[in-house]
């Protein structure tokens, strides 16, 4: 077994990995994030999407070896700080949460457009959830639903932006 180390929810954690262990297995496994879905396990999905240094990857197609010394964001570390309330409320509102199985996939993959963007176009946040598949219709209400978020916070002065991450100021 291999010691890999990485700030996981913004915490310094340690887990002993065999050679070829998927991130989605130790950190819905191990570290029992359940939001991680098992979908595809091909990188089609998205359903297993993480944020690794603050970009969205899919977990089912990085080894735990290859983060020793990264970051790594999860649904649950970003909900404990309340980072997703906004976002959450928007696809509710819009009624954009039909499976719950693709969704926090969605949520991390949408938060790391916020990142980007402070006023996203729709185009930009398309471009930002084309890894993240919804089966059953509802990206447009999606993308609309992020949308009107972004705009929410932009107009609130809430920007967030990550470590390391130039934030664009317009996105049109
Ligand atoms: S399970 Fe990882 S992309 Fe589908
Ligand atoms: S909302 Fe999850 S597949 Fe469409």
């Amino acid at each position: 077994m291999i010691p890999v180390r990485m700030e996981l929810d913004g915490s310094e954690s340690l887990f002993e990995v065999s050679r070829g262990e998927r991130l989605v297995d130790t950190l819905r496994s191990r570290a029992g994030l359940v939001s991680i879905k098992q979908g595809c396990a091909q990188g089609r999905c998205g359903a297993c999407t993480v944020l690794l240094n603050d970009q969205p990857v899919a977990a089912c197609l990085v080894l735990t070896l290859q983060v020793d010394g990264q970051r790594v964001d999860t649904l649950e570390g970003l909900h404990a700080r309340g980072l997703l309330r906004d976002l959450q409320e928007a696809l509710i509102e819009g009624g954009a949460v039909a499976c719950g199985h693709c969704t926090p996939g969605m949520l991390l993959a949408a938060h790391a457009v916020l990142m980007r963007f402070s006023r996203p176009s729709l185009k930009q946040i398309r471009e930002g959830l084309e890894g993240n598949n919804c089966r059953c219709g509802c990206k447009g209400r999606i993308v609309a639903a992020v949308r009107k978020a972004a705009l929410r916070r932009a107009s609130q002065g809430r920007l967030n932006p990550p470590r390391g991450v130039k934030v664009v100021k317009d996105g049109y």
